[in-house]
């Protein structure tokens, strides 16, 4: 017979897995539920099909969630169907102490902001890596309609950001929504719901990663010594 691992040796892989089981109580009986994307909600689909019986099916925030849904026999609404959901569930990048996050690193973000602005709830899913004081240590994401990314890197720049265009295979990544990212550098945010209400009207710009308007309600932290879960309203 073996015994467990040690909580301690507990792999950022097993983390992820265990917030993905521990938003399953997080989801309402009978209802649809919104599904961010990433690796950590990748772990949170695969847990969700052993209770698909139990809801009606899920919005989706990205073409790759919608297809690990399909695959395992989760029906997916378009959001245009649903007027509200009970709640959403999605990882982050970074989130502090007020529930404030930095998305996107997955190129999903206005989707993301899209399913998390029609959920009551917002429902984080991170390893504990990903709490920060201050946001802005991970590159920030900015979803940009592409003749405006240059100009948009130049006004980043004012603010003292480095910006660049994420590439994929030596080109430019094309978001599910056709558009550019770029990845800005060396901020530090310290006022996400001004920060985020500022750079979302710059012409061109889509959505800013910064999710402060679209916080989370509660976040499910994966540690060694298991989940934590740290409320915000
Ligand atoms: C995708 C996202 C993800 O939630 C974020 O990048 C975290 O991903 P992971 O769970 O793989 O660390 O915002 O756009």
């Amino acid at each position: 017979m073996t015994s467990p691992a040690p909580a301690s040796a507990l792999t950022q892989d097993e983390l992820k897995a265990q917030v993905g089981r521990a938003a399953l109580a997080h989801v309402v009986k009978g209802e649809i539920v919104g599904v961010g994307t990433g690796s950590t909600v990748n772990k949170f689909i695969d847990a969700l099909a052993t209770i698909k019986g139990d809801i009606r099916g899920a919005v989706s925030s990205s073409v790759a969630s919608t297809e690990r849904l399909h695959a395992l026999g989760i029906p997916v609404f378009d959001s245009n169907e649903v007027e509200e959901l009970a709640v959403y569930i999605d990882g982050a990048d970074e989130i502090d102490g007020r529930g404030y996050m930095i998305k996107g690193g997955g190129a999903a973000l206005t989707r993301e902001k899209i399913v998390a602005a029609q959920s009551r709830r917002f429902v984080c899913i991170a390893d504990s890596s990903k709490r920060v004081n201050t946001l802005g240590g991970f590159p920030l994401p900015v979803e940009v309609i592409p003749m405006a990314a240059q100009r948009v890197v130049r006004q980043f720049a004012r603010l003292g950001g480095m910006a660049q265009v994420r590439e994929k295979d030596g080109v430019a990544l094309v978001t599910d929504n056709g558009q550019h990212i770029i990845d800005v550098t060396g901020l530090r945010i310290t006022d996400p719901l001004g920060f985020e209400s500022e750079v979302n009207q710059w012409p061109g710009v889509v959505t800013v990663g910064v999710f402060a308007h679209q916080r989370a309600n509660v976040c499910l932290l994966g540690t060694p010594s298991g989940v934590q879960t740290l409320r915000f309203d």
